[in-house]
C-alpha cells in the first residue's frame, strides 16, 4: 500500500541511489548534474511532514567533452552514483559518465571567520592608516551552506562506455566496468588502475558478447560478478589470479527451444545484476523477466518473475522503436524478501518472494495525489478490458521506469519516471 511521499520535476534522471542509512538520496541526470536529497527530521509542529526528502545539494558533476583523438563527443550524462561510507562530517560519493569517474565530497559550513586585520567583512582591503589595534578573528554562525568539491578524478582508463561502478567492501578500492573491460582502482590513487577482466578478442570481428553490468559481493572483498549481453553471469575470485578472465562460477539458463525467435538473444541480454544484502543470492534483469539465482546453483535460476509477459507478442514493434534495447534496473528491499523493477507506461512491478504475490503500480502525477494510496494497475491482453484495466495496445512506451532505489531498511522507494522523481512510502501505520 504505497502512497506518494513527495515528487520532484527534474532533467531526465539517469540514476538513483540511497546512502547506506537511507537519509540521503542522490540522483544523476542527463545534463551531468547530481542532486542530493535529505530526509526531513521529525518535527513536533508538523508531524505529518515526517520523512519528506528535500534538496540538500545540487552540483554539476560532469561537463560535455570532446575526444579529439577519436572525434567523439563524450556525453555529460551520469551513468551511476555510488555512496562511500561516512568517515567524518562530510559525505563522499562516486559519480561516472561514459569515461570518467569522479569522487565528490559534500560538506556543510555553518560558521564563517570574522574580524580579519587587513580586510573588512566584505573582503575589501582596509586602509592601513585606520588599523590601530590587532584583532583576533573569530568564527561566527551563518546560514548553513552545503558545498560539493571534486576530490579525485579517475580518467583515461576506459576505451568503451562505463556502465557500472561498484565500491568494494574493503572501502579502499572500487571497480569501473565498460563493454569489454573491468578496472580496479584504489580510491586514493588516480593515475593507475588494474585491469581485472578483459574480454576483448584479438580480432574485434570475433566479438560476440559484451559486459553489461558488474558488482562486488557485499561482504567478500575478493568476489565480484559481471553479466553479459548473452544472458550469462560470471562470478570471479580475485585471489585466483590477477587477471580474472577465468571465472570461478558461470550462471546461465539454457534457452527454451520452443521460445526461440529472432529476438531471443536481444531479450536475454542482462541489463542489471545485484547481489542480495545477505550476499547469498544474485538478481538479474533481462528484457522480460527478473531472475533470482542462488550462488550455489549455477544451472538455473531459483526464481523467475515475468515483468511484462504481455510484450512477448509485441517484440517486433519494440525492436522497430528501439525499446527492446532499454536497460531496466532491479533492486532488493532491505530484507531481500521483495524485489522491484520497472516497465513501460510509468508502471513498476514488485514481487514478494515469500508470498509469491506481485503488484503493478504507476508513478504519475495525475494518479498520485499526496498521501493517496497507489492503486494496483492491470494490463489486459486482447478481448475486452475491464474499466480499471489498460489494454496492452494503449501502453505508452515513451514513459519508462528504468531506475529505482529501495531504502536500505524502510519501505520507502524512489522511482525515476523519465524527468520526475517520485518517492513512495508504505502506509502501514
Ligand atoms: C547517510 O546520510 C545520513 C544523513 O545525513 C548520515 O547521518 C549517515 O551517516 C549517512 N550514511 C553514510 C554511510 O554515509
Ligand atoms: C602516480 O602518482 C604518484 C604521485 O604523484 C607517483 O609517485 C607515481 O609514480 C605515479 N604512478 C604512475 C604509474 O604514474
Ligand atoms: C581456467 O579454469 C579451467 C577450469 O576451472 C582450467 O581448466 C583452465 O586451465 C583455466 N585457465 C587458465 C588460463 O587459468
Ligand atoms: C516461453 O514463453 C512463455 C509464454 O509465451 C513463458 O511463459 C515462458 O516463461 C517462456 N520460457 C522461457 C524459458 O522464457
Ligand atoms: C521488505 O518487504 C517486506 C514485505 O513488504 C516487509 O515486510 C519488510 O519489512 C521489508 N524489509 C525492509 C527492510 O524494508
Amino acid at each position: 500500500f504505497y502512497a506518494l511521499l513527495c515528487s520532484v520535476a527534474a532533467d531526465i534522471i539517469s540514476t538513483v541511489e540511497f546512502n547506506s542509512t537511507g537519509e540521503l538520496l542522490a540522483t544523476g541526470d542527463k545534463g551531468g548534474r547530481v542532486v542530493v536529497f535529505q530526509r526531513e527530521q521529525e518535527s513536533k509542529n508538523q508531524p505529518h511532514r515526517r520523512g519528506e526528502y528535500n534538496v540538500y545539494s545540487t552540483f554539476q558533476s560532469h561537463e560535455p567533452e570532446f575526444d579529439y583523438l577519436k572525434s567523439l563527443e563524450i556525453e555529460e550524462k551520469i551513468n551511476k552514483i555510488r555512496w562511500l561510507p561516512q568517515q567524518n562530517a562530510a559525505y563522499f560519493l562516486l559519480s561516472t559518465n561514459d569515461k570518467t569517474v569522479k569522487l565528490w565530497k559534500i560538506s556543510e559550513r555553518d560558521k564563517r571567520p570574522e574580524g580579519y586585520n587587513l580586510k573588512d567583512e566584505d573582503g575589501r582591503i582596509r586602509d592601513p592608516t585606520t588599523i590601530t589595534a590587532l584583532r583576533v578573528p573569530v568564527l561566527r554562525p551563518m546560514d548553513l551552506m552545503v558545498e560539493a568539491t571534486p576530490r579525485r578524478v579517475f580518467s583515461n582508463a576506459h576505451t568503451y562506455h562505463i556502465n557500472s561502478i561498484s565500491v568494494n567492501s574493503d572501502y579502499e578500492t572500487f571497480m569501473s566496468t565498460d563493454d569489454l573491460r573491468i578496472n580496479l582502482w584504489n580510491l586514493e590513487i588516480t593515475n593507475r588502475s588494474f585491469n581485472i577482466v578483459d574480454i576483448k578478442p584479438v580480432n574485434m570481428e570475433e566479438l560476440t558478447e559484451v559486459i553489461t553490468a558488474a558488482e562486488f559481493h557485499p561482504h567478500q572483498c575478493n568476489t565480484f560478478v559481471y553479466s553479459s549481453s548473452k544472458g550469462s553471469i560470471r562470478l570471479c575470485d580475485m585471489r585466483a589470479s590477477a587477471l580474472c578472465d577465468n571465472h570461478s562460477k558461470f550462471f546461465e539458463e539454457p534457452e527454451d527451444p520452443s521460445n526461440r525467435s529472432f529476438f531471443s538473444e536481444i531479450i536475454s541480454s542482462i541489463s542489471d545484476v545485484k547481489f542480495s544484502h545477505s550476499g547469498r543470492y544474485l538478481m538479474t534483469r533481462d528484457y522480460l523477466t527478473v531472475k533470482v539465482w542462488d550462488l550455489n546453483m549455477e544451472s538455473k535460476p531459483l526464481e523467475t518473475y515475468q515483468v511484462h509477459d504481455y510484450l512477448r507478442s509485441k517484440l517486433c514493434s519494440l525492436y522497430e522503436n528501439d525499446c527492446i534495447f532499454d536497460k531496466f534496473e532491479c533492486v532488493w528491499n532491505g530484507s531481500d524478501s521483495v524485489i522491484m523493477t520497472g516497465s513501460y507506461n510509468n508502471f513498476f512491478r514488485m514481487f514478494d518472494r515469500n508470498t509469491k504475490r506481485d503488484v503493478t503500480l504507476e508513478a504519475s502525477r495525475e494518479n498520485s495525489k499526496p498521501r493517496a494510496i497507489l492503486k494496483p494497475r492491470k494490463v489486459c491482453v486482447g478481448g475486452k478490458c475491464r474499466k480499471d484495466e489498460i489494454s496492452v495496445d494503449s501502453l505508452d512506451f515513451s514513459k519508462k521506469i528504468l531506475h529505482t532505489a529501495w531504502h536500505p531498511y524502510e519501505n520507502i522507494i524512489a522511482v525515476a519516471a523519465t524527468n520526475n522523481l517520485y518517492i513512495f512510502q508504505d502506509k502501514v501505520n
